[in-house]
């Protein structure tokens, strides 16, 4: 959905824009060239993601247009340090090079249990493949959206062990699920892969880790635009958006919330905005009511856009 994030951030503006999922640069791009004063700085964890930019984006980084930075989302606030952005874009998911290479990501193409974003961690899918207990490889599943069948499959890879390629994963899924409950057109593991893949780089907590780093690193009347492929993410972007909002505090943090003198929602604000948020203060207003969604046609073109969500939150 890059012409309804452009729109959203307000790229033709002019502005500086934080792009967090740099993947095959094709938002990162469409933001140099929205406006000739752009300044964006592109993230990703995927190093290879980085090196393949800085070949393809070469003219607006010798322009110092663009800097590219090889990170996590959860380490974006320290090198943006004293940085603040018109807008912030995160992209979540794989990237179609990551899908389409031999990184263990996809059971289309037969290769090693991978899955790392960043290879330079140690923990793979054959770590969660071969080293969980059932149970933990239950929770597993169960949190990456496989729905009743998370036992069975997790019994079932754990008998079949050692596993040692996607084609074997796939298969025992495979044989672990009933005839009446497989869908046409739509393999049974696809959502196991999803969930395995989402174990191994952490995708929820990093998720989360850039949530709270975000109201630090967008200006004031800035925005932060998110596209969410699973609705575990979209939950955590939905209800993070909501809260900045209204100005509610999650559970946890009750205990530790300070007491403002203007109470909830007062307009005499004091401290960063990530205080404001911990003292349950609003920071702005979510201007998607319900997720934008993919038009038919960006469906029929590619069909992996049919999951996506984007979410808008304007900052005060
Ligand atoms: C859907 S792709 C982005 C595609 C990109 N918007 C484009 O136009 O080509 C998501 C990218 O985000 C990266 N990514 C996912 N989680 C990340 C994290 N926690 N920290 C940094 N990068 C991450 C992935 O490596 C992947 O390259």
């Amino acid at each position: 959905m890059p012409d309804e994030a452009l729109d959203a951030l307000r790229a033709t503006k002019g502005g500086r824009f934080l792009d967090c999922t740099l993947g095959g640069s094709g938002h990162t791009q469409l933001l140099l060239e929205a406006n000739p004063n752009n300044v964006v700085v592109s993230v990703d964890r995927d190093e290879s993601a980085v090196v393949r930019a800085n070949h393809r984006l070469a003219k607006w980084i010798e322009a110092s247009r663009l800097t590219l930075v090889h990170a996590a989302f959860a380490e974006v606030l320290r090198f943006c340090e004293r940085e603040s952005f018109h807008g912030v874009l995160a992209d979540f998911g794989l990237s179609s090079d990551q899908l389409s290479g031999d990184r263990g990501f996809s059971f289309l193409t037969d290769s090693a249990l991978d899955m790392r974003m960043d290879r330079s961690e140690d923990y793979s899918a054959a770590s969660v493949v071969n080293e969980l207990s059932e149970r933990e490889l239950t929770v597993v599943l169960k949190r990456g959206g496989v729905g009743s069948l998370a036992k069975a499959i997790a019994r079932a890879v754990v008998r079949a062990r050692p596993i040692a390629s996607t084609a074997q994963l796939a298969r025992t899924i495979e044989e672990a699920t009933p005839m009446r409950l497989r869908r046409a057109g739509f393999h049974p593991a696809t959502v196991p892969f999803q969930a395995i893949r989402m174990e191994v780089n952490q995708e929820l907590d990093q998720i989360e880790q850039l949530l709270d780093a975000v109201p630090e690193l967008v200006v004031s009347q800035g925005r932060f635009v998110a596209i969410t492929f699973h609705s575990g993410e979209d939950k955590l972007v939905a209800q993070r958006m909501r809260r900045w909002e209204s100005g509610e505090t999650p559970p946890a943090m009750w205990r530790e919330r300070r007491p403002s003198p203007q109470g909830r929602g007062g307009d005499i604000h004091h401290g960063t905005r990530a205080e404001r948020v911990a003292a349950g203060e609003s920071v702005g207003r979510v201007v998607t009511r319900k997720p934008l969604v993919p038009s038919e046609k960006e469906v029929e073109m590619n069909p992996r856009s049919r999951s996506a969500r984007l979410r808008v939150f304007e900052f005060a």
